[in-house]
This record gives C-alpha cells, structure tokens and sequence, in this order.
C-alpha cells in the first residue's frame, strides 16, 4: 500500500470542486480531508502522507460535495461561535454571517443579570443554543414552525444541555403568530431572529435550491412576510430597553429599517453591514415608555 502526498489529494480535490462551481473549492477540499482524518484544518500540514483509503474516503466526498450538496451536510455539523451544531437534510444550515447577529446580542447583554432571550425562528437552534452556551445565567426560549428543523433542534438542544449547557426551551410554534410567545410579553431583553428573508422566486445556488428547506428561506414576494410580524411581535415581548436583531438580505437593509422605525415603541434604529460591507441585519431597541 504506497502512502500517497495529502497536497496532491487536496489539489485534485480543489480542482474537481472548482470545476463543479463551488464557492469556495480550496476551503471546502480542505475541510472534507480534515473531517476524514479527524484533524482540525489548520492541523494538515502535519499530515504530509496518507494510505489510500483515506484518499478514496476525501475522494467519495468530493463526488458528493461537486454535486453541490452542502459541506455541512457531508461533515454533519456547522459552527456558531463557539459552539457546533448537528446539520442534516431537512434543516437549514446555519451560517457564519449570523456569527454577527449572535456577537451583537451578546453585547447587548452585557451587563444584564440573568437575561431572558427569544431566538424566533430557530432552525437547528443555532443562535439559541450558542447564546444559551455563552450566557449561563440566560432563559432561552427558541421557536420554530417546520417540525423537521424543529426535531433537529430537540436533539443538539440535548447534546447541549449533555454537555454542561444551561437548556434551552424550545417551541412549536409559528413566529407570526400575533400571540407567539405571549406569557413573556414586555419581560424580554433581546430578540434574535434569523428569519426566511429571500423573495419568492428569487434564483439560489444547488446547495440552497435542493437542500435548505424553502420555508427556510422564502418569504413572500418582497421577503418581508416573516420579518413584518416578527417586527410586531419583538415590540411586545421586549422591555424597555430591551433589543432585537433581525437578520436580511444585502438588499433589504433599507426596508427592515423603515419598518422598525414605524413601531412607536422601538427606537435607536440601525442597519448592520458584514465585514465586505454588505447591509447584513438590522436592530433596534425597546423605548423606556410605552
Ligand atoms: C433562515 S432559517 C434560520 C435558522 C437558524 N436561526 C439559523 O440561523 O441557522 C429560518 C428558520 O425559520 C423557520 N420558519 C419559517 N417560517 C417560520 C414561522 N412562521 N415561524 C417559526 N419558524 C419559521 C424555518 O423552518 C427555518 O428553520
């Protein structure tokens, strides 16, 4: 069995991805022989020779990840701050530009003793589960509609709370749901809400056209159908001085902005850009009076 050189497996890797049309060839090659070798990325230049099934396991993936199938859903996780999250068919994969969201929150809550946190539309219960990692001290009540996504939450909110990790509580539920979440109203300190934001319509890549659920990622004509109530239902839950922060497409920050700003009760109206300076999520706080 003659061990063969990792680059030349790499490279190969980077050229049939980059062929296939994927974003980002060179990282995904990289992180699909770190999984199969079980190493972190920045570890493989510590592995100059490998036997051949290794190449044949980086080679099957490649197969898999060149017919556009996520990354995340060949590894099995994605990561959120410091934490990682079980990922499979039938749940969105979190991604790292809700990073921004989640450091956003927790600064907010800096200073604030025992928080009580709302992740709406929760997904794998990434942010929920990332804030509940960060803050033990927090009450996190995650809600989220589409049972599948919803079951992928039950479980790495087990692992989690397995792990050491404050539990969260979690929800079936429908985020515009004028009601939603009603028991907590004006006691809330942040909202988060990565929302399905993409009009209708709208052409995505393979990885999300065959893969992220559409009610995910659809929402209406303008993109707007979950974010308008959402915006509703945060200026009910928050208290005052309370905060929400709701992720967008690059096209939407004037828009989110402009519905926030219309809620009487929020103030301090921003929008957020991504270190390429894309418009990114937008915020807003709960006004002191009613
Ligand atoms: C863009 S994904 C975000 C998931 C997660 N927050 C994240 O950042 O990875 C949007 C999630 O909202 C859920 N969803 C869509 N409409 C909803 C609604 N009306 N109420 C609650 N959840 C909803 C979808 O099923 C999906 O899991």
């Amino acid at each position: 069995m003659t061990r063969q050189p990792l680059r030349l497996a790499i490279l190969e890797a980077e050229r049939i991805l980059g062929t296939a049309g994927v974003a980002s060839p060179r990282v995904d090659a990289e992180l699909i022989a770190a999984h199969v070798l079980g190493v972190e990325r920045t570890r493989l230049p510590m592995v100059p020779l490998v036997d051949p099934p290794v190449v044949d396991a980086i080679g099957q993936l490649v197969a898999q990840r060149a017919k556009r199938v996520p990354l995340q859903h060949l590894t099995g996780w994605a990561a959120m701050g410091r934490i990682s999250v079980g990922v499979g068919p039938g749940v969105f994969v979190p991604r790292p530009e809700t990073e921004l969201l989640l450091a956003w929150g927790l600064t907010l809550l800096t200073g604030v003793r025992d928080p009580v946190v709302v992740d709406l539309c929760t997904g794998t219960g990434v942010l929920a589960l990332a804030m509940a990692g960060e803050r033990p001290d927090a009450v996190v009540h995650a809600v989220e509609l589409d049972s599948v996504a919803l079951a992928w939450a039950r479980q790495n909110a087990e692992l989690r709370a397995q792990g050491g990790d404050t539990p969260i509580r979690l929800y079936a539920g429908d985020a515009t749901d004028p009601a939603v979440l009603s028991d907590l109203d004006g006691a809330v300190d942040l909202v988060l809400c990565n929302p399905p934001y993409v009009p209708e319509g709208t052409e995505v890549p393979p990885e999300v056209a065959e893969h992220d659920p559409a009610m995910a990622v659809f929402s209406g004509p303008d993109g707007l159908d979950v974010i308008r109530p959402v915006i509703a239902a945060a200026a009910r839950l928050l208290r005052p001085g309370g905060g929400l922060a709701i992720e967008h497409d690059d096209t939407q920050g004037y828009r989110v902005t402009e519905l926030l700003a219309a809620r009487r009760v929020l103030t301090d109206v921003r929008d957020h850009t991504d270190l390429a300076g894309r418009s990114r999520f937008s915020t807003a706080l709960r006004t002191a009076a009613a």
